[in-house]
């Protein structure tokens, strides 16, 4: 059963930072393997530095954890538009294993393709085709707010939303840039995890981030978590408190 939470710190070092604390909290408590579920955009960049540098890194159990991607670009990892590219090149390529990155697969011909690719390695990974909320794919998965209610790749309108069965799927048509197709979970592969971490640093989120967190129609309300969803926002981002008096 979802519980859902806002966190509010100063700025946006202090939001990088409560993010690795975070993210080393649900890295260490799982005894097994961990998987983390990141994502792209601006938001997550500091704390990507972070987990590359001490004392996070040192922190981190690197040979158990397996890094996966929410969403991306449909464009090679070398490319400085790839998602995964730009993780790899912040933190990942100098602690991780290179087996226990699981990037979304471009060379799969159309997007369509490389999400039922990704579905498929995240199946075998998982050990089942079907999701079971007792147990869920990701120990952490890391989301993003983008300007016009969208989260990973799932945009206002677009027919992924209501995507029940398909745990990925190709999006032909970004709103936003990069204009270049992609590749997103979908909600119930998204939901599948212990935590779900949003990260908002920019002021000029609070207008739709307000609309969000009243549960507008908006991507970024729709999805869900069957662990806790948490909320961690930076004071400029945070929807004005009213007085209670
Ligand atoms: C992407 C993302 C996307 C992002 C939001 C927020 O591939 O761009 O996964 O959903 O998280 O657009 O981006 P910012 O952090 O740059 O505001």
């Amino acid at each position: 059963m979802q519980r859902r939470s806002i966190e509010v710190v100063e700025d946006a070092e202090a939001l990088a930072r409560a993010a690795a604390e975070r993210l080393v909290a649900c890295a260490t408590r799982a005894s097994e393997r961990v998987g983390i579920c990141l994502t792209g955009g601006s938001s997550p960049q500091r704390l990507y530095q972070l987990l590359g540098t001490a004392p996070y890194r040192e922190r981190l159990p690197w040979e158990r954890i397996h890094w996966f991607m929410g969403d991306d670009r449909f464009v090679p990892l070398a490319d400085d538009r790839s998602n995964m590219g730009i993780a790899m090149r912040a933190f990942l390529d100098a602690s991780a294993p290179r087996e226990n990155i699981h990037p979304i697969d471009v060379g799969a011909g159309t997007p369509d393709a490389a999400a039922q690719r990704y579905q498929d390695m995240l199946e075998r990974s998982y050990g089942a085709s079907r999701l079971d909320a007792a147990r869920p794919l990701f120990d952490l998965v890391l989301m993003g707010l983008g300007p016009d209610g969208h989260t990973a790749s799932l945009f206002p309108g677009d027919a992924a939303l209501a995507e029940t069965t398909r745990w990925a799927v190709g999006v032909e048509e970004a709103k936003l840039a990069p204009f270049v197709p992609r590749v997103t979970l979908t909600i119930p592969t998204l939901a599948s995890t212990r935590e779900m971490l949003f990260l908002v640093t920019d002021g000029d989120k609070r207008d739709v981030l307000t609309r969000v967190l009243n549960g507008a129609d908006l991507p970024a309300a729709r999805v869900r978590a069957d662990g806790d969803l948490v909320w961690l926002l930076t004071r400029a981002a945070a929807p004005e408190q009213r007085d209670a008096s």
